[in-house]
């Protein structure tokens, strides 16, 4: 074996990723190269096309407490983040029934991770076929956001024609799909972000728009039938004001404050009135089918920040912290 052969071998064993070993901002992650992951029985090796970046991945690596319980009090065990994928088979385990060399799937990877890099190892039951006309960039965007969008609105919102919704936080990745699936179902939705969001959040298609930094949406006497909270900061009595007598609040994440707040309080609310306070426990890729079906039909789309290529994953971590994205921040490889 020459100089050059030994090379390329020790290449196709590596592989480019994002690693941290510290928990830390966007600056304790790093462009490294890393041994190529072997597949378990029941996982697939997928060479990783796209990754999006999730509200998870920021906790994660900035190791709060309860992010520490899950991946190291002191240091992170698992060292690559990344989540929401979408690549092509390149190996499968030897119990793998659903899917076969060369399929080209996406899913949340949420709890196995490894998504910042260019070949991760996957459990078959956290993937879906990606149909062809979907991008690998529009894929990846899907998982996380648009479960919590789907499971928000539709399974714990119980959504229906001619009602009045409002989404809180409607800029980011739960929004832009969340305004799309509402709007098949004939409501009039308000979208709740800063002001440096709201043309984009028009052009989606929210019927009315409210700057958070100029208006407090639960003191101006609105009342909706349905809102869906990404950002809960607010007391639940601010949320109950801002419900009509049947209104259904159902909430995705925010304060951890607020949300044991709701988990207490929600079920007394019930007793004494028809209003809702409801926490949406994410179900990872339940509805991915369903997503595919709406894609297929020109009924939905995924919106891109980005594309950014892996090196400025980074970079990419820094905008999203700072809350300057719109839709989806998504990194390729
Ligand atoms: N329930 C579960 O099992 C589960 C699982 C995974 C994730 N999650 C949660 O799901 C959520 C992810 O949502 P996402 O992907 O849509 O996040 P995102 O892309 O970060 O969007 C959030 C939007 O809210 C805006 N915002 C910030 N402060 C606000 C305020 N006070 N009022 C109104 N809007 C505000 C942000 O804009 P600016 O910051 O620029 O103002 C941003 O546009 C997170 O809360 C995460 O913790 C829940």
């Amino acid at each position: 074996m020459n100089k050059d052969t030994r090379f390329n071998v020790n290449l196709l064993n590596n592989l480019k990723a994002i690693v941290y070993t510290e928990y830390g901002g966007p600056e304790v992650l790093q462009f490294k190269e890393v041994e190529k992951p072997l597949p378990k029985d029941d996982e697939v090796l997928v060479r990783v096309h796209a990754v999006s970046i999730n509200d998870w991945d920021w906790g994660l690596l900035h190791g709060d407490f309860i992010n520490r319980i899950l991946n190291g009090i002191s240091k992170p065990k698992r060292k690559i983040l990344g989540s929401d994928i979408a690549g092509r088979i390149e190996v499968i385990g030897k119990n793998v029934t659903r899917f076969k060399v060369g399929d080209e799937v996406y899913g949340d990877l949420s709890g196995q991770w490894g998504g910042f890099a260019e070949y991760v190892c996957a459990s078959e039951k956290a993937l879906a076929l990606k149909p062809s006309r979907m991008s690998y960039v529009d894929a990846a965007a899907i998982p996380q956001a648009a479960m919590l969008a789907v499971q928000g609105l539709i399974d714990k919102g119980k959504i229906r024609e001619g009602q009045t919704l409002l989404i809180n936080g409607a800029g980011g990745g739960v929004g832009s799909y969340g305004i799309q699936i509402a709007k098949l179902y004939g409501v009039e939705v308000t979208g709740v972000d800063n002001t440096g969001k709201l043309d984009l959040m028009r052009s989606l298609g929210f019927d009315h728009v409210i700057d958070y930094t100029r208006e407090d949406f639960t003191k101006n006497g609105k009342q909706y039938d349905l809102i869906l909270d990404v950002k809960t900061n607010r007391s639940v009595f601010d949320y109950l004001r801002a419900l009509n007598p049947n209104g259904t609040y159902a909430t995705v994440g925010g304060s951890l404050a607020r949300l044991l707040q709701i988990l207490l309080i929600g079920p007394m609310v019930s007793l004494f009135s028809k209003k809702k306070l409801l926490i949406v426990a994410l179900k990872t890729n339940k509805d991915l089918e369903y997503m595919n079906e709406l894609f297929e039909a020109g009924k939905i789309k995924s919106v891109i920040h980005g594309p950014f290529p892996l090196y400025e994953l980074p970079q990419a971590m820094k905008i999203f912290g700072k809350g300057e994205h719109r839709g989806k921040v998504v990194v390729t490889m």
